[in-house]
């Protein structure tokens, strides 16, 4: 069943969403703060779809309101003994960026995550540099932890990493 936010529709994926997937995936704007291979083809992003059936790992399609695709979004990192997981996002068509569609992502799978799995804590690496980012994830509740210095080699050089998290509790406050 999708679930809808205020502008966004998150939904499963189609076998045909994949080729914009890696579009955006070669896109250098859009990769540039993403930990994902930049040379990915579509056979590689057939298999990572494949292989991620039978997991706990979720992706879903992210729709705007016309029904366009507009990006992607998943779960990953799911342990429900201590009730948290990570989750990631990219707003692959960029002429659709700073349009609130990023946050209406986020607080649409935290809506979820809280209210229907009843996890407590959900968390995120973002590159230090992804302005954008961190102030979508700000919006939504989401604190800085602390940084992870040079956690990633990206672009010829490493870079930070910031920790971000959201409780439940926190949530539930907003
Ligand atoms: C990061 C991303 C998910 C944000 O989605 P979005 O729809 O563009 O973001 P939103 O419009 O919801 O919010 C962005 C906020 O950042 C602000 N912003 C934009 N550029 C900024 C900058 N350089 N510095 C500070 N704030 C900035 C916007 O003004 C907006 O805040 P506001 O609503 O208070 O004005 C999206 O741009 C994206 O997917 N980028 C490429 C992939 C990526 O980086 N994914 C995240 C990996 S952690």
């Amino acid at each position: 069943m999708p679930l809808r936010g205020e502008k966004v529709t998150l939904r499963a994926v189609e076998w045909g969403d994949l080729p914009h997937f890696v579009d955006w995936l070669n896109d250098p704007e859009v990769n540039a703060h993403l930990m994902s291979n930049p040379l990915a083809g579509l056979e590689e992003q057939e298999q990572w779809y494949h292989d991620l059936q039978g997991t706990d790992e979720r992706v879903l399609s992210v729709e705007a309101e016309d029904g366009r695709l507009i990006g992607n979004c998943g779960i990953i990192k799911l342990e429900w003994e201590d009730r948290r997981c990570s989750l990631w996002l990219a707003i692959g068509e960029k002429d659709v960026w700073d349009r609130g569609y990023g946050t209406d992502v986020v607080r649409t799978m935290l809506r979820y995550l809280f209210d229907e799995m009843d996890l407590n804590r959900v968390y995120l690496n973002v590159a230090e540099a992804n302005a954008r980012a961190i102030r979508a994830y700000e919006k939504c509740g989401f604190r800085k932890e602390g940084v992870m210095r040079k956690a990633r080699f990206k672009n010829g050089r490493y870079e930070n990493d910031v920790l971000m998290s959201i409780l439940q509790e926190e949530w539930r406050d907003l």
